[in-house]
């Protein structure tokens, strides 16, 4: 499974793919496709249709069941597939290039298996159910592997992870200092280290202080060098935008909140610890 993230042959076509990809006029619909609204993926969640519709009709094929139903359901999953393939492209477009020569293998695949699905109704509909049931089952197969190496990409090459989720259990549970509150100027995102943890500092020109963890959600970037943009610190990887206020996503590609730590000033200085009920 590790291979192809190391097939850099693959670089020049997936970065200039990419690139076509990030330059589509997609408005707000990028963020739907990649599940901001969600709070989720959207991908991994879409991709439940095809999955289902096929294996079922794979299952009919087998046990000698209802062809009509089988023909169906392979019409079915084929009908499922834009939005699966759309969510995909758009997330798989903001990935790194290890990340992404996996993905562009494991589209490649998908594509496949749809194919093979899409034969299988011509088959079926030309009154060839043998051949339809064949190539439903060799396309299942495929897709099969296909699920197999995108569980590989999300979760051992992380693309689906979300990069911060363990801050809170790595930070101190206790209130703790990080600096005097003359050193954080107002309106700058300041790198500061909560233990063991790097944190993310703005003080606000309204004299509101907010403390994120500064690993991106998404891939984690470090939010200390981005740029804050109307209530929100944006990344200055791929652009996700975090509300100061709570952490939320308002702007993908990251669909989780930041991790946000509680503040307090003692004296003249800023301390912070992870919320009680995180
Ligand atoms: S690392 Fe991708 S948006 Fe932050």
């Amino acid at each position: 499974m590790d291979v192809p993230g190391h097939w850099t042959f693959l670089d020049p076509v997936a970065e200039r793919l990419a690139d076509f990809i990030q330059a589509l006029p997609l408005g707000r619909a990028r963020d739907v496709l990649h599940g901001v609204p969600l709070g989720h993926p959207l991908h991994p969640a879409l991709v439940q249709t095809p999955i289902g519709c096929w294996l079922a009709a794979g299952l009919l094929d087998v046990t000698g069941g209802d062809d009509r139903a089988a023909r169906r359901l392979t019409a079915a999953g084929l009908i499922s597939l834009p939005p699966v393939l759309w969510s995909g492209w758009v997330d798989w477009s903001r990935l790194p290039p290890a990340q992404r020569r996996t993905g562009l293998v494991h589209a490649a695949s998908a594509v496949t298996g749809a194919l093979l699905h899409l034969c299988s109704l011509r088959a079926r509909r030309h009154g060839h159910p043998l051949r339809g049931r064949m190539l439903g089952l060799s396309g299942t197969t495929v897709i099969g592997l296909t699920a197999a190496l995108g569980g590989h990409l999300a979760f051992r090459q992380a693309a689906g992870a979300a990069h911060a989720e363990a801050e809170f259990r790595l930070a101190p549970p206790d209130w703790h200092p990080l600096g005097e509150t003359d050193d954080f100027p107002a309106d700058v995102p300041v790198r500061r280290r909560l233990g063991e943890v790097a944190v993310v500092v703005v003080h606000g020109s309204d004299d509101s202080w907010t403390v994120l963890a500064d690993r991106c959600t998404h891939m984690a970037g470090s939010l200390a060098a981005g740029e804050l943009i109307d209530g929100c610190v944006q990344c200055p990887v791929h652009r996700s935008r975090f509300r100061l206020s709570d952490g939320h996503p308002v702007q993908g590609p990251a669909t989780a909140p930041q991790p946000r730590f509680d503040t307090r000033i003692l004296g003249d200085h800023l301390e912070a610890r992870p919320p009680l009920d995180p």
